[in-house]
């Protein structure tokens, strides 16, 4: 296959996350970033709509359609959905006849059991992949960030996706310390949906959660305090209405999941072997992920580790990169399908 030149190419890298999935195809890079949504008609099964267009009627669909996110926590939580996903993503971005076998690297979370690593790997074979090829996201996203794996230098990296946060010490190719949390991004936002619930009896969608934390969400309090008016349902009055939130506020609602995401970072360094602590002192922490990017989160966790904290370049797409990069070396993959 190595010969075959890149319009025949069959071999695709996907990051089948919990709020997105990303698709490689070799020779031509990135092709497809969409979230992992699928909007299903209730009452007959029938799948309406995949990606970005289901992800578009969060908070207005109406009562028979259901939105449904196949991943939950960096797992298959609903198998055939994701394959159904899959296929639909795949299809997308590769012609579905072809001579050509389909070859798919997939990365997963670090912290999945054999049978949850048997549903990937299904549902990727289900969807049209020939052979399949799981990856640690923490491998991927280290190669993705061209970090040098394979040397005998340790380095930290850090991925805070939609469902999980991973802290992974690589080292020759291989990973000797690691944690895993199943929080992201996506507890962020319940959480701040769970505070203003209580705090001020009113409720907000999903996509105004997700605003909030992107908009005046962050791990620190700011120097100065930043205001955010946002639109939901008063429950008091059962009717809708405004909210003028606060940056501080917000801050103190995720703080308690900051921490949790700092302390897997800090038992992983402290599960690292001792000859490996210098280089990561002097490599720093290297962040990935789209929930590295909620503000302040490196500078928190530099205060609390007392290692320099770095964000990769284009944290959300480094795991996709990094499986595109093992496109060229799949013989040294085991082929799992
Ligand atoms: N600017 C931002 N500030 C804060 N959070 C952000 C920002 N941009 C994206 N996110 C969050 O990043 C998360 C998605 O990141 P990513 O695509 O890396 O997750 P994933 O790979 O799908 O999940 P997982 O790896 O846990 O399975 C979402 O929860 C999203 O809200
Ligand atoms: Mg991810």
């Amino acid at each position: 296959m190595a010969s075959v030149p890149w319009f025949f190419s069959r071999k695709i890298g996907i990051d089948l996350g919990t709020a997105n999935t990303l698709i490689y195809v070799k020779g031509r890079g990135i092709v497809l970033k969409e979230p992992s949504v699928v909007a299903i008609r209730k009452d007959t099964g029938r799948v309406l709509a995949v990606g970005t267009k289901a992800q578009q009627m969060t908070g207005r669909a109406p009562d028979y359609i259901a939105l449904i996110r196949p991943m939950q926590d960096g797992v298959v939580s609903n198998f055939n959905i994701t394959k159904v996903m899959l296929r639909e993503f795949i299809s997308r971005v590769c012609p579905v006849r072809s001579l050509f076998p389909l070859h798919a690297v997939v990365s997963v979370s670090l912290d999945v059991t054999e049978i949850e690593k048997r549903a990937v790997l299904e549902a990727a074979r289900q969807a049209g992949a020939k052979a399949v090829y799981l990856v640690e996201n923490s491998i991927a996203g280290a190669m993705g960030i061209n970090l040098p794996i394979e040397e005998n230098e340790a380095n930290i990296i850090v991925d805070i996706g939609g469902g999980t946060s991973e802290a992974a010490v690589i080292t020759l190719g291989g990973i000797v310390s690691k944690n895993c949390v199943r929080l992201g991004g996506e507890q962020f936002n319940s959480a701040i949906r769970h505070y203003i619930r209580k705090k001020y009896s009113f409720l907000v969608g999903e996509r105004t959660a997700e605003e909030i934390k992107i908009k005046i969400g962050s791990a620190l309090h700011t120097a100065s305090k930043q205001q955010l008016e946002v639109r939901g349902t008063d429950l008091v009055r059962r009717m809708p209405g405004r909210l003028l939130l606060d940056s501080w506020e917000i801050a103190d609602v995720l703080s308690e999941l900051v921490a949790s995401i700092v302390k897997s970072i800090k038992k992983t360094i402290e599960d690292t072997p001792a000859e490996l602590i210098n280089d990561i002192i002097v490599n720093g922490i290297i962040m990935t992920g789209g929930g590295a990017l909620l503000k302040d989160l490196p500078q928190a966790i530099a205060k609390e580790t007392k290692i320099a904290v770095s964000l990769a370049e284009n944290p959300l797409d480094s795991v996709v990169l990094g499986t595109g990069k093992m496109l060229s070396s799949l013989d040294l993959l085991k082929n799992l399908a």
